[in-house]
């Protein structure tokens, strides 16, 4: 197996991120937890923000695609950065407000954003929000002008371009809930109902094409279709987009099915990007719009890991082994949604060989609560650590209270100390929201 700077297996033969031992992280935080190394996803944010710098004079800005992975100590993150982010609800808004992050670098994404979110993101001075509906731009309208506010808006388009990932992340192909498509003319009408309007200033255009992948060449494809766009708009309608933002989409090493990028590479990938849009102002006389970046999982994924306790082994002879820990797809539903790969190792036998093939199944009361199938390990044991990696983008996002089970708390390493960024649930959380009717209190 493959670790990353971030990962080591020390003396102990123990686990270890960003220079701290998983299995005494586990003995003091308990577990399931999730862990991330703040090193990482300085390192992986300043790798975009310098690559911007160095291709394209400054001249653009890196947001966070924060659904990735939500709490307030990540805007906290981004802040001193001095990167933007791209928020996709009322709930990450809240977030990014309750850390002092100021919604001028924000983003709004959404295919139907609610009338209270849009007032709640307009009247905090959210940046700009990525318009995605007609009915969507209406609204803006009415709130920017109730409030006398200008609204930067940009409009997200649908270039077309299929990106080699799991067709449920695909979000650019002509049949998409998001975006409108370029070559139906959709688009175009959307640009013209906005440039009707008085409260909003349209900077320009926003896509997306998906997310895990690998292919530079996709990136390249979706910018020149986004370029050829712009100047066909510049020509029929007369309006130059200052913006472009061209979403996130990098892919990050799962299992040794992927590759396995260095920072180098995501550097490489924003590159070609970048030189695809030059190529294209320059062939149509087109102003270097200013360039934005949404990545996600690339900035966060490989930063975090799981650890989890070993609990019940059933050897099915001939069947299969199945190792039970005490988390599963409520703390991360990736298997169970994308049948996604995952590395898996015991971080308190980190140095043994991997002897058996086991099945790590989670505590739901669901077949389908898996984690990884078939990975190979060393013979595990109940009270094992086990640390299942990459788990940093759209675990805890994506997790929930099934079975009424806590969502894991997180915690941030760095300089050799570990901190809660997001504290453990408890029973009282669980019922929190419960009310019981008068007629059910007899
Ligand atoms: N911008 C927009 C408009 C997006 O929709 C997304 C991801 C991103 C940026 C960030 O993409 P990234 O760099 O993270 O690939 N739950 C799925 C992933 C859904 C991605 C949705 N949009 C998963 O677990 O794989």
């Amino acid at each position: 197996m493959n670790f990353r700077e971030t990962l080591k297996v020390n003396g102990k033969g123990h686990l270890e991120i960003g220079g701290m031992d998983t299995v005494e992280i586990a003995e003091k935080f308990g577990t399931p937890l999730y862990v991330f190394d703040e090193d990482y996803i300085r390192k992986m944010i300043r790798v975009y923000k310098d690559t911007i710098e160095r291709e394209y004079d400054g001249n653009g800005l890196v947001l966070y695609a924060s659904k990735a992975f939500s709490c307030e100590a990540v805007y906290a993150i981004a802040r001193q950065e001095e990167i933007g982010v791209d928020v996709v609800s009322g709930g990450e808004l809240y977030t990014a407000l309750k850390a002092g992050f100021s919604l001028k670098k924000a983003y709004m994404h959404g295919n139907n954003k609610l009338f209270r979110e849009l007032e709640f993101a307009i009247e905090n001075g959210i940046g700009n929000i990525v318009v995605d509906s007609f009915r969507e731009a209406d609204i803006i309208e009415e709130i920017a002008g109730s409030k006398g506010i200008k609204q930067n808006v940009l409009i997200r388009i649908n270039p077309g371009v299929e990106a080699h990932t799991h067709a449920f992340i695909q979000t650019a192909r002509t049949d998409s809930k998001f975006g409108f498509s370029i070559s139906d003319g959709s688009a175009e009408e959307l640009i013209l109902h906005i440039l009707n309007k008085k409260n909003i200033v349209l900077k320009g255009y926003h896509c997306h094409i998906g997310s895990q992948i690998f292919e530079k060449r996709s990136f390249e494809l979706a910018a020149h279709k986004v370029m050829d766009f712009s100047a066909k708009i510049k020509r029929t309608l007369g309006f130059e987009a200052a913006e472009l933002n061209m979403g996130g989409g990098f892919g990050v090493w799962y299992n040794d099915e992927d590759p396995r990028f260095k920072p180098a590479d995501y550097a490489e990938y924003l590159t070609v990007l970048i030189k695809a849009i030059k190529e294209k102002a320059l062939e149509h006389g087109l102003k270097l719009p200013y360039l934005l970046i949404e990545p996600g999982r690339s900035i966060i994924g490989e930063a975090g890991i799981t650890l989890y306790t070993v609990g019940a082994i059933k050897d099915i002879k001939g069947v299969k082994k199945y190792v039970a820990v005490d988390g599963g797809m409520f703390d991360n539903p990736r298997y169970a949604l994308y049948q996604s790969k995952y590395s898996v190792l015991l971080a308190n036998k980190a140095n043994e060989a991997c002897t058996d093939k086991v099945t790590v199944a989670g505590k739901c009361c669901e077949s389908g609560d898996i984690i990884a199938v078939d990975v190979p390990l060393p013979t595990a044991k109940e009270g094992d650590i086990m640390a299942v990696l990459t788990t940093g983008a759209y675990n805890y996002s994506m997790a929930s209270n099934y079975n009424r089970n806590f969502v894991p708390a997180a915690v941030l390493v760095k300089d050799g100390r570990a901190d809660y960024i997001i504290k453990p649930q408890n029973y009282e959380d669980i019922v929190r929201n419960d009310c019981i009717p008068e007629r059910l209190k007899k």
